[in-house]
This record gives C-alpha cells, structure tokens and sequence, in this order.
C-alpha cells in the first residue's frame, strides 16, 4: 500500500551542513518528495506537533530543541513507507542506530537525533498536514 510520512531534517543536521546527505538517502531508497520547505517553528508551534509527548520528562528540552533553528519538513510517498522510512533513519537514540541509517551517519544524541519520521500511517497524514497545505501539495503533484 502506497503510505504518506513526514520527514523533518533536524537543526542539529542543518548544523552539520547535511542537508543534501539526508535527502540524497532519502530519494535513494526510492521515497517520492511531494512537499518540501526550509523553515521555522516557534515554541508554540512545536509544543503542538509534538503533543502527544506532553507528558514525558523530555517534552519541554524537545519543544525547545525543535524551535531552536531552522528544519526541513519533507512530505514522503512511498509503498510500506511508514516501516521503509523508520527502518531509513534507524532506533531514536543514534548510539543503538543500525549502521547506516541516517541517525547513526548524524544523530549524536536523543534529542539530537538528525531527523524525525512518522510513526504510523495515521501520523503520517496529520503531521504532513502540520506543515503542508492540500493544496500546496496538489499544485506540486506531477
Ligand atoms: P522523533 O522521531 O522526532 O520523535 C520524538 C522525539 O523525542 C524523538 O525523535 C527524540 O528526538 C525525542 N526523544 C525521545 N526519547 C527521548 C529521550 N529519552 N530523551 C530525549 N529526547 C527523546
């Protein structure tokens, strides 16, 4: 089945000036990009992607990390791509990251763990949704 999942390039990543890296695996794995932007959240804006970890000892140094600099959401298509994706960028703490994922090439930590990917096929539509317009992803379809 054709899946939707977002992707969010970290600013600890940006940091690093692996932008095109992450992108170039990304489409490697055969992940079609159907929205795509360089941008900024504030607090407000992460505290509520971030929702439900509101709870969690780490929810408010996580809110501050991803408000902190500039992000890349990706909008991502794939078949499986929920699974694909998560298998991509490996385990959240890149110390236990498979060799090769993208949080192992560039994760130094948890929080700074170098991407975010949706974590079910019901997230994948509300977080593209956070970041991207139906219509803005209409207008780019090809
Ligand atoms: P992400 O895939 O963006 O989804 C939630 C994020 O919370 C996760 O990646 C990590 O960056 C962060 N996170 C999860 N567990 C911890 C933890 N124990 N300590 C700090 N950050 C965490």
């Amino acid at each position: 089945m054709i899946e939707k999942t977002l992707a969010i390039i970290k600013p600890d990543a940006i940091k690093k000036n692996v932008i095109g890296e992450i992108i170039s695996m990304i489409t490697k794995a055969g992940f079609k990009i159907h929205g795509m932007k360089y941008t900024k959240i504030n607090k407000e804006q992460a505290g509520s992607f971030y929702e439900v970890h509101k709870e969690r000892q780490f929810y408010s140094d996580l809110v501050d990390y991803m408000s902190s600099g500039p992000i890349v959401p990706i909008a991502l298509e794939k078949e499986n791509a929920i699974e694909d994706f998560r298998k991509l960028i490996g385990s959240t703490d890149p110390a236990q990251a498979d060799e090769g994922t993208v949080r192992k090439l560039y994760g130094t930590s948890k929080s700074n763990n170098a991407i975010h990917g949706s974590d079910s096929v019901e997230n994948g539509i509300n977080e593209i949704g956070f970041f991207f317009s139906k219509s803005e992803i209409e207008k780019c379809r090809m």
